[in-house]
C-alpha cells in the first residue's frame, strides 16, 4: 500500500511543502520495526527546516518527532511487538553517555528523513515504548521538547525539592520543564509575553509570573522574589538576547541551561557577570536513548501530561507552522496523522 508523506520544496517555505506518495514501506528486515505513525509534533527545529532557515537537502520528509503503533518486527527485534504504542528517539545514533557529535545528520526531520509521513521502517533502536496511557498525539511531544527539558532539569542538573528554577516563555520546551521541575519539588518562576498566559502558566503551578515585555529588567525581577539570592536554574530557550537576563536572574554558582535560538543566535555575553557569579552555562542538543527513558519512567511515576493547544491534520502541516509562527500558541501544537 502506498503511504503519504510531506516533503520540504525547492526553495524551501511553508508555500512550498508538497503532498507526495511513497511506494509500500515493505516488510521489516533484521533489526527493524515497521512503524504506522498516528502523530508527530512541532518544535523550532522542525520550524527552522522547513522554512530553510536550516539546510535540509531539498525533499527532505520533516518532522523529528513521530508516534504510532508497531505494525510489524523484523528478526532479531524483542525490545517491540505488533500492536505495541511506541515514540520516535530525537538522535538515531546516541543511545547512551555523553553527546558524541554536534551535527544532525542523524535526525529525523533534519539530516535524514521524518516523520510527516504515514508509515516508516526503521532500525528498532529509532524508537522507544511510549508511556502508558499516553495517546500517539501526546507521546509524539516528548521526542525533542520533553526530553529536552529532562535533561536540562534532571541530566545536567539535579533539581530538587526546594530549587527554584526559571522558565521562559509557553512554548514546548518551557510548559514541560515548569511541569517536569513542579513535579521535583521547585519552586517555578514563569515568564511570558502575554497576561493571559501567565494566568495559564499559574494554573500549571507556577509560583511566580513576570511579563518579560512589560518588564524588561525580569532578571533582576527574579532576584527580587528570591530574596536577592537568584534562581538555580534557568531554563534559556531565548540565547543571546534573553542570556544577560537570565545571567542577573540566576544565584551565585547556578546553571544556565542553554537550550534556544529564539532571542538571537548570536551576540555579546557579559562575561565578567559570568566569571564573578560563578555561573555554568551548559549548552545541549536534546538527549540520548537512555535519558528518553528515563524521562518516560519520570513522567509516567509523576502522572505528567503534555499541554497540548491545538490539533491540525498532516495535510496541514503549514498551517500549524503557520500557527507556531504566530506565537499564539501554549505548549505544544500537535499533527494527526
Ligand atoms: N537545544 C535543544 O536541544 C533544543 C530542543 C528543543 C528546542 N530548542 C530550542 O528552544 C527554543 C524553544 O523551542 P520550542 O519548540 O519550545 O518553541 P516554541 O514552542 O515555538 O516556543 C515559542 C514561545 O517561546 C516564547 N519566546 C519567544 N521569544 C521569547 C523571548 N525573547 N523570551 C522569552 N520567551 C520567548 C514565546 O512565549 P510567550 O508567547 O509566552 O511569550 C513563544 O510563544 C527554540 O529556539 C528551539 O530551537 C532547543
Amino acid at each position: 500500500m502506498t503511504v503519504n508523506a510531506i516533503r520540504v520544496g525547492s526553495p524551501a517555505s511553508l508555500d512550498t511543502l508538497y503532498l507526495d506518495t511513497l511506494p509500500d514501506c515493505g516488510q521489516p528486515g533484521p533489526g527493524e520495526i515497521r512503524v504506522r505513525l498516528r502523530a508527530s509534533s512541532l518544535n523550532f527545529h522542525d520550524y527552522a527546516v522547513v522554512t530553510g532557515m536550516l539546510p535540509a537537502a531539498a525533499g527532505r520528509i520533516p518532522m523529528s518527532d513521530g508516534a504510532g503503533e508497531v505494525l510489524g518486527v523484523g528478526d532479531g527485534v524483542t525490545e517491540f511487538k505488533a500492536g505495541d504504542a511506541v515514540v520516535s528517539t530525537f538522535f538515531t545514533d546516541w543511545d547512551a553517555g555523553p553527546p558524541k557529535s554536534a551535527a544532525f545528520t542523524t535526525v529525523p526531520g533534519d539530516g535524514i528523513d521524518g516523520y510527516a509521513r504515514e508509515e516508516v521502517v526503521a532500525p528498532a533502536h529509532w524508537f522507544t515504548r511510549a508511556p502508558s496511557g499516553y495517546s500517539h498525539a501526546e507521546a509524539a511531544t516528548l521526542t525533542c521538547a520533553g526530553l529536552t527539558a529532562w535533561r536540562a532539569l534532571f541530566v545536567d542538573n539535579a533539581i530538587k525539592p526546594g530549587d527554584t528554577v526559571l522558565v521562559q516563555g509557553t512554548g514546548g520546551v518551557s510548559v514541560f520543564a515548569l511541569q517536569l521541575a513542579k513535579a521535583a519539588g521547585a519552586r517555578v518562576i514563569a515568564t511570558s509575553s502575554s497576561d493571559e498566559k501567565l494566568e495559564r502558566l499559574r494554573s500549571l503551578g507556577a509560583d511566580e509570573t513576570i511579563n518579560y515585555k512589560t518588564q524588561t529588567a525580569w532578571g533582576m525581577k527574579a532576584l527580587d522574589l528570591t530574596a536577592g539570592i537568584g534562581v538555580d536554574c534557568v531554563v534559556e530557550i531565548g540565547g543571546a538576547g534573553t542570556l544577560d537576563q537570565s545571567m542577573m536572574a540566576t544565584r551565585v554558582g547556578g546553571h544556565i541551561a542553554l537550550i534556544g535560538v529564539l532571542a538571537g543566535f548570536a551576540g555579546p555575553v557579559q562575561t565578567a557577570l559570568l566569571m564573578a557569579k560563578n555561573l555554568r552555562v551548559q549548552g545541549l542538543t536534546v538527549a540520548s536513548r537512555a535519558d528518553h527513558l528515563r524521562m518516560i519512567a519520570g513522567i509516567e511515576a509523576n502522572g505528567i501530561k503534555p499541554v497540548i493547544d491545538r490539533h491540525f491534520p498532516l495535510a496541514d502541516l503549514a498551517g500549524a507552522f503557520r500557527h507556531q509562527e504566530s506565537g499564539r500558541h501554549f505548549g505544544k501544537i500537535v499533527i494527526d496523522i
